[in-house]
């Protein structure tokens, strides 16, 4: 079991229509894959077929609107999954957004915008389409996308983003070996700098998490970051992550660029932590 081909496989990757998400379906698509984006933003959906459409590869792609924080939605679409394609192979986590802004300016609306998408949509993934995966039999594979943000020590403005996408890593960690036992492969996409458009952030929030917003005038400059002409291809993200997916490698990471950092952080949890004649083993539970 697990995912050894693309051919013929279902794979639902939200936060599709642009971006990383959108470099995942094409590449899952031209492996044979039939994918479905299912995005918040219905600009981003309609110009993402357009480009399917120009590869001439209408055929292996649709669309659906979906905020991957509404659980009653997200459960529908998981529904019909299931009746349109007999439940799904792969699902990719990645709808994800970047709030960022001084940590004393940050209410709660900003805290529950961040987690709420970028924790809780990966949640409400699993919980969707778990029952449908292990029901089918098949096996299969899911990636969540998370950020190298969560492996290093960020600055205070980017501290509900790097926490959100922390969870992220230690819920998938934690899963992979139970998920393993039903043939259902567990990946954590690392991604650097990509090309995308994660700087309209602003644009993704609803109505009810603007009102009282600690971050707008960050979000307002965000808006205006352009995306760097060194930064990765979402292309060669997702043939990473296709390649992750066969391998079933638990981290897909793009960029080595923070290597120091992530060493620093690691060393400096070690240094802190008493020598122990016991350890605990992989079979042992705390
Ligand atoms: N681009 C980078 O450099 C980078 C680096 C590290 C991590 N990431 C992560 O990669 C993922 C993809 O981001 P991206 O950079 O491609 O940005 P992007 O904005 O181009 O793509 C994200 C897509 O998710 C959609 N989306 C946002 N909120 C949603 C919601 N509630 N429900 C459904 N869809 C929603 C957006 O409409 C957009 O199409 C995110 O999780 C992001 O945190 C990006």
């Amino acid at each position: 079991m697990g995912i050894t081909s693309f051919e013929g496989k279902t794979a639902f990757v939200t936060g599709g229509a642009s971006g990383i998400g959108l470099g995942i379906s094409k590449v899952l698509a031209a492996r044979g894959a039939q994918v479905v984006m299912a995005d918040l933003r219905p600009d981003h959906i309609e110009e993402a077929l357009e480009d399917f459409a120009g590869a001439g590869r209408s055929n292996q792609v649709s669309a659906m609107l979906l905020d991957v924080t509404q659980r009653e939605a997200y459960a529908e679409a998981a529904e019909k999954m299931q009746r349109d394609f007999g439940g799904i192979d792969i699902l990719v986590n990645n709808a994800g957004v970047g709030p960022e802004g001084p940590v004393l300016s940050a209410t709660y609306a900003d805290y529950d915008f961040g987690f709420g998408v970028n924790i809780g949509g990966v949640i409400n993934g699993f919980v969707s389409f778990l029952p449908q995966m292990v029901a089918h039999g098949r096996g299969g594979h899911i990636v969540s996308t998370a950020c190298l943000a969560a492996e290093v020590v960020m600055p205070g403005r980017m501290a509900i983003y790097a926490a959100s996408k922390a969870a992220v890593c230690h819920y998938c960690e934690a899963v992979k070996p139970d998920l393993a036992e039903h043939g259902i492969g567990v990946s954590i996409l690392l991604p650097g700098p990509i090309k995308s458009k994660i700087h309209e952030t602003g644009q993704n929030r609803p109505e009810h998490l603007r009102e009282g917003s600690g971050f707008a005038e960050s979000e307002e400059q965000l808006a205006r970051r352009e995306v760097g002409d060194w930064w990765m291809e979402p292309e060669e993200a997702g043939e990473m992550v296709a390649r992750g997916i066969l391998d079933d490698t638990t981290y897909i990471v793009t960029h080595g660029i923070f290597k120091n950092q992530m060493r620093a952080r690691a060393e400096a949890v070690l240094a802190a932590t008493p020598d122990s004649e016991t350890q605990f083993g992989d079979g042992d539970s705390i």
